[in-house]
């Protein structure tokens, strides 16, 4: 039985890619998005190059629909990496079963479907999880006793989420056994071709495109790709975990990711959010 990951966001951008390599290495690849047509695409040039894959639809706005993905997941015999790599930035407010949309979707989805895959990931140890953050974590800001956004701002809400990945990969590593399970927070690096900026505003997209023509300031969707590839599959980094990586140099995150408390607050109200006992794994 080849070694499995599951890749979510895998139907488009740095996931996408790093699904296909994942393939080309002999991974059995689950590929996770939304778009079927895209995911089957994926799910093509997977098999054409030899390997195993399986496309998996599920929107993350949806709880049940996280579930539904862990339980098809869960029939798997085994799981030896899970890449929460899926997200979304929206240009206006908008909520998920309460929640601001960009947290649910980029926070609370994987921390539910880690909550959900752990046991499997451990019956398949060593085994590894990877979260796609960024480096506009820095700049993001949390208060896991209010997360509501009265004054809604795009940016705002993805670099808040994406400093919640980086809080929960290292509290997900403080509590595993590494030997059995670790976990680390990523940083690809701004890439610009990517469907992340879809939906941006018109100046966020025209910024993004000007960025992108300007030499050596935007990372390629492949070079993006190749440090989630790195993390999951290379054996350098098989003892490695709680560790924040840009491309592939260990760096130094926020310094909020050392603070405990706040990592535990974080955990608590998540897995109130998303109806688990906070006490796991
Ligand atoms: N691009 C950058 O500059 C940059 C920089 C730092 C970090 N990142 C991070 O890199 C990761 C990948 O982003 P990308 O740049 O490759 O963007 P992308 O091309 O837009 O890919 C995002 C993926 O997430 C999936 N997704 C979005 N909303 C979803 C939802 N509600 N439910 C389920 N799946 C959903 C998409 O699936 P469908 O298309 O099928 O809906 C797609 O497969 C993200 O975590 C992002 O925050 C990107």
């Amino acid at each position: 039985m080849p070694r499995t990951v599951l890749v979510t966001g895998a139907t488009s951008g740095i996931g996408r890619v790093a699904a296909e390599r994942l393939g080309e290495r002999g991974w059995r690849v689950l590929v996770h998005g939304r778009n079927r047509e895209r995911g089957e695409r994926v799910v093509d040039a997977i098999e054409s190059a030899g390997s195993e894959a399986v496309f998996h639809r599920a929107d993350f706005a949806d709880v049940d629909a996280v579930r539904n993905l862990a339980a098809t997941v869960r029939e798997e015999p085994r799981l030896d990496a899970l890449v929460n790599n899926a997200a979304l930035s929206v240009n206006e407010y908008r909520e998920a079963e309460g929640v601001e949309l960009t947290l649910a979707v980029n926070h609370l989805a994987p921390y539910l479907l880690t909550h959900e895959l752990l046991p499997l990931l451990r019956e398949s140890a060593p085994a590894r999880v990877v979260v796609t953050a960024s480096g506009v974590h820095f700049r993001g800001e949390i208060d896991p006793e209010n997360l509501s956004m009265p004054d809604y701002d795009a940016l705002d809400a993805y670099a808040r989420s994406k400093l919640a990945n980086v809080l929960f990969a290292v509290e997900l590593a403080s509590r595993l056994d590494p030997a059995a399970v670790t976990a680390n927070a990523y940083h690809p690096g701004f890439v610009p071709d990517t469907g992340l900026y879809r939906d941006s505003s018109l100046p966020v997209r025209l910024a993004t495109r000007l960025a992108s023509l300007v030499p050596g300031v935007g990372t390629s969707t492949a070079a993006g790709a190749d440090g989630l590839v790195y993390l999951t599959d290379a054996d350098d980094v098989a003892d490695v975990t709680g560790a924040y990586f840009a491309r592939r140099e260990r760096e130094e995150p926020d310094s909020r990711a050392h603070d405990t408390g706040l990592r535990e607050r974080l955990w608590d109200v998540s897995a109130d959010l998303v109806g688990v006992d906070p006490d796991w794994p």
